[in-house]
């Protein structure tokens, strides 16, 4: 599927740790290159997962003696996946602070808030190295938007960025935008998903003003889409998945006390009346514009 790593990588031992979509992938593609990596997750069931379809070598039993620490946990509260959730994360940092290789790589694939790749040097007291590269992961379009795809880079420190151009860049053969600070790479993320979100919303806004004036929203939205730099997305059930919603939330929090009227704001208020405004038709057994 994948063509093969043509360094002499054999003895670089991987770590991914938790092994869900964006690991589980990450773990599918850098075995399928030849390299060595365990895995480590919360959920045995993942775990089993992983070793049952032969993309990690074995279960971690801990992290002592890996060269690079792939971090792909969830981000989110495990209750309320619109909540934003880090402590996961620290916990993490810990236990690699305890056991992890000095001088290794530790890259943070999750989304994580504006100031986490810095705490998290912290905590290793740059005996590692430390970098967010997050992911773009789309799973209905792997070929295209899967883990190969032009990623961000930002490291807390030049010796961190030259290990991690090193292990994306060139074991991993990842197309690499690199900018100044790992900050700079936190916010591409959670900013890029909370564009979306708005754009989403937008739809949504524009799908409800047409339930309620019987308008057709899908024949006006064909017609505004003929022009060559607008582009109205589909209005579906709500923006659910654990990215947009938990992202957007995380740009509020970076942006709350600097500005008086968000445009995120508005467009989660848009998104939450949308909801509403499905069920309340669904329960009427009004119809929708298509
Ligand atoms: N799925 C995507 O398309 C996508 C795209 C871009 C970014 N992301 C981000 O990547 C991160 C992971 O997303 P995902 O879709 O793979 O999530 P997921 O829910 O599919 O998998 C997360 C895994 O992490 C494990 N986990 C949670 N806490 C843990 C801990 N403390 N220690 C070990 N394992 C732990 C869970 O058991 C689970 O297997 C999130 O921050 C998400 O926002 C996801």
């Amino acid at each position: 599927m994948f063509e093969n790593n043509t360094l002499n990588n054999n003895n670089k031992k991987i770590l991914i740790i938790g092994l869900g979509q964006i690991g589980y992938s990450n773990a599918e593609y850098m075995s399928s290159i030849g390299l060595d990596v365990d895995g480590f997750d919360i959920s045995e069931k993942a775990i089993q997962r992983a070793l049952d379809n032969k993309v990690i070598h074995n279960k971690a039993s801990n992290f002592r003696n890996y060269d690079y620490y792939v971090i792909c946990i969830s981000t989110h509260r495990p209750e309320d996946m619109f909540v934003p959730y880090l402590d996961g994360l620290y916990d993490i940092a810990r236990k690699i602070s305890h056991e992890g290789k000095t001088d290794a790589l530790v890259g943070i694939d999750s989304t994580i808030t504006r100031g986490t790749s810095e705490e998290i040097k912290k905590i290793l007291g740059h005996r590692l190295h430390v970098v967010h590269v997050p992911h773009r992961f789309y799973i209905h379009e792997q070929k295209d938007h899967g883990v190969r795809q032009t990623r961000v880079l930002g490291g807390c420190e030049p010796c961190c960025v030259k290990e991690a151009r090193y292990f994306y860049g060139e074991m991993l053969q990842i197309p690499l935008h690199i900018v100044s600070s790992a900050e700079i790479a936190e916010l591409t993320k959670v900013v890029e998903n909370s564009y979306r979100f708005m754009e989403i919303a937008f739809a949504e806004e524009l799908k409800m003003v047409c339930d309620n004036t019987s308008v057709d929203f899908n024949e006006l939205r064909n017609a505004i889409n003929t022009k060559w730099n607008v582009k109205i997305f589909e209005a579906q059930k709500g923006i659910g998945g654990h990215c947009l919603p938990k992202d957007s939330q995380m740009f509020l929090e970076f942006s709350k006390n600097v500005l008086v009227t968000s445009l995120i704001g508005a467009a989660k208020m848009v998104d939450k009346q949308y909801r509403f405004h499905l069920a309340k038709r669904a329960s009427q057994e009004m119809p929708l514009t298509r």
